[in-house]
């Protein structure tokens, strides 16, 4: 079953700023302009939107309104409604099961949100199946980093340090405690790579902050 992002909503911004350094609202904006780059105003799709700040960035990037935010969790979307200034169309709805027809969007993100989904194969043939052809996908996600020198101090902040972040400040551990485990099990690197690639997209990756964040950006083909 999905977690339930109802239950941590009011408190996620903030968290994520803390933990992050502030660094989640720069990786966002990288991958939306790198998704971005080179078109004009392209229809975007932002699935698991949360609170909306990559909807936000693919605005920035010049991203055509409305951006349209996806998300199972209605109070993450009340959140996104009551901060955002563009024009955006919220939807609650599953992303493995896209409330669109086919080919119907030039780009389509997904910042931090692909992580949770409990089929992450028919969450991502979704998001190709709305993409039109030769339409851009972005998928930002965090992941171990591959250096072996740093894994030590990641496993310390991870482990240690946001679990007892999230009980002091949100008063839930359990939230918090997930989110090192999903990341761990999560593919990475080639491995996502490959996954994306089985689905025909042509494939491209960054890694940001030592790989702590990744970046992929696939074309779709033109059929
Ligand atoms: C870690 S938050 C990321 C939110 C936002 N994209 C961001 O950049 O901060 C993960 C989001 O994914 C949503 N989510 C998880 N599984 C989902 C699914 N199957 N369909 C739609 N949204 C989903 C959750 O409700 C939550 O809002």
């Amino acid at each position: 079953m999905a977690y339930d992002f109802d239950k941590i909503a009011e408190n996620y911004d903030r968290l994520n700023h803390l933990m992050t350094f502030g660094m989640d609202r720069r990786w966002r904006r990288r991958g939306a302009k790198w998704l971005t780059k080179g078109l004009w105003r392209p229809k975007c799709l932002d699935v698991a939107a949360g609170t909306g700040d990559l909807a936000f960035e693919m605005y920035c990037a010049g991203a055509d309104e409305p951006v349209v935010c996806v998300d199972l969790s209605e109070k993450m979307l009340d959140i996104a409604r009551s901060k955002m200034s563009l024009e955006a169309e919220y939807i609650v709805a599953d992303a493995e099961s896209l409330p669109f027809g086919d080919e119907g969007f030039d780009c389509v993100g997904c910042a931090f949100g692909i992580r949770n989904f409990v089929h992450l194969e028919q969450g991502l043939a979704e998001m190709v199946r709305v993409l039109k052809p030769g339409g851009r996908m972005m998928i930002l996600e965090m992941s171990t980093p591959d250096d072996k020198t740093l894994r030590p101090f990641y496993n310390i902040y991870t482990r240690l340090v946001i679990p007892w972040l999230g009980e002091r400040l949100a008063n839930n551990r359990e939230a918090y405690t997930y989110l090192p485990d999903s990341i761990e099990r999560f593919p990475k690197g080639k491995k996502m790579i490959a996954k994306l690639e089985s689905l025909g997209l042509k494939v491209r990756q960054r890694k940001l902050f030592f790989g702590v964040c990744r970046c992929y950006r696939c074309t779709k083909p033109q059929s």
